[in-house]
């Protein structure tokens, strides 16, 4: 069997990918830490535990597993406390890739595909943004990962590293099955405190801002499937594994959703009131993020099939409704 590398494969799209790359002929090895994952979300081959700081542990790893390629999601991923505690994500986000990066190369690992973020573009108003806009983040979280992508350029300009990079929009829903779900905690995404809240596990839904300059007053973002994301990875895979040269790929539908639309379709899907308050604006979001995902559909193949708001949010829901969020 070949191995691929997860890391992060304990967290909420690492897992997924676990199951495609399993269903897809891969073993996929988890290199987690655990910080914001789960070990029972490893089902789907190996778990070899580490954080990515130990560079002694991850060269142990390569030795011992031998894998084809890396996908690396692990990173810290909340906007909020990258901006209060910036130096957290530059040690565990850059730091740890940068051990990561290395440790792949010196074991001859030349594959790597790359979890990044529509972050890393910043607010910039009434723009579609796609992998030819300039990066500006505005948040610790979003430089991290404009330096990791700077990273993996230098690397395989002197080391030959080849990698696919994928900017992601606002990854939601869950394993259509019901294997894996989204859990973090603390849980900053809105589908999932939406539904807490619908269940009654929180008193309300705080709506950070209601005057931004959009039809509502609230943030615009862009959904996008998670099996649909992960299935791009595999492509994203396939492609290295072809011998294609390094790419760039947005991840996302190029439908933008208010914060409003989401909460009054989660209300029709689960038919049930979402109990709300209006709060102040958030510490580093930005107005509106949409993506333009033609070069994922043109070049890589890519057909998602599940991001609609509906197929979303009912994912999301029968996860939720599981029992395995009450943990
Ligand atoms: N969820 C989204 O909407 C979204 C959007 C854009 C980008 N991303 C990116 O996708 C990736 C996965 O996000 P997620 O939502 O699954 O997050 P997650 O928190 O569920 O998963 C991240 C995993 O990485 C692990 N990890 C973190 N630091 C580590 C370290 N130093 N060593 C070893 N393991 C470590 C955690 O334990 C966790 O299992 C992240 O890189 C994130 O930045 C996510």
């Amino acid at each position: 069997m070949t191995n691929v590398l997860v890391t992060g494969g304990a967290g909420y799209i690492g897992s997924h990918a676990c199951k495609v790359l399993a269903a897809s002929g891969f073993t996929p090895v988890t290199f987690d830490n655990l910080c914001t994952g789960w070990q029972d979300a490893v089902k789907f081959g190996p778990f070899a535990q580490g954080d990515l700081l130990d560079r002694a542990r991850l060269e142990e790893v390569f030795q011992e597993y031998k894998p084809v390629a890396v996908m690396h999601f692990a990173a810290l991923s909340q906007v909020g406390e990258s901006v209060s505690d910036p130096g957290l994500y530059w040690r565990n986000n850059v730091g740890g890739s940068l051990n990561l990066i290395e440790a792949a190369t010196n074991a001859g690992c030349k594959n790597f595909v790359f979890s990044s973020t529509c972050a890393t573009y910043g607010d910039q108003d009434g723009v579609t943004l796609t992998e030819d806009t300039a990066q500006m983040p505005i948040n610790a979280y979003g430089a991290s990962k404009r330096a990791v992508e700077d990273m993996l350029r230098n690397f395989e300009l002197s080391h030959g590293l080849k990698h696919v990079i994928f900017r992601y929009f606002n990854v939601a829903g869950a394993d259509p099955d019901g294997q894996v779900g989204e859990f973090h905690q603390p849980e900053t995404h809105l589908i999932p405190l939406m539904l807490d809240a619908i269940e009654g596990k929180r008193d309300s839904l705080t709506v950070f801002g209601t005057d931004y300059d959009t039809p509502d007053g609230t943030c615009i973002r862009d959904y996008v499937h998670v099996v649909d994301l992960v299935e791009a990875h595999v492509k994203g895979l396939e492609w290295l594994l072809d011998g294609k040269e390094p790419a760039v790929f947005n991840l996302g539908t190029g439908s933008g959703f208010s914060v409003r639309e989401v909460i009054s379709h989660s209300g029709r899907v689960t038919n049930k009131h979402v109990p709300i308050i209006e709060g102040d604006r958030r510490a580093g979001d930005c107005t509106k993020l949409v993506s333009g995902s033609d070069r994922a559909v043109s070049e890589l193949g890519w057909t998602p099939t599940r991001s609609t708001l509906e197929a979303m949010i009912t994912d999301a829901w029968r996860w939720h409704q599981s029992g395995h969020y009450d943990k």
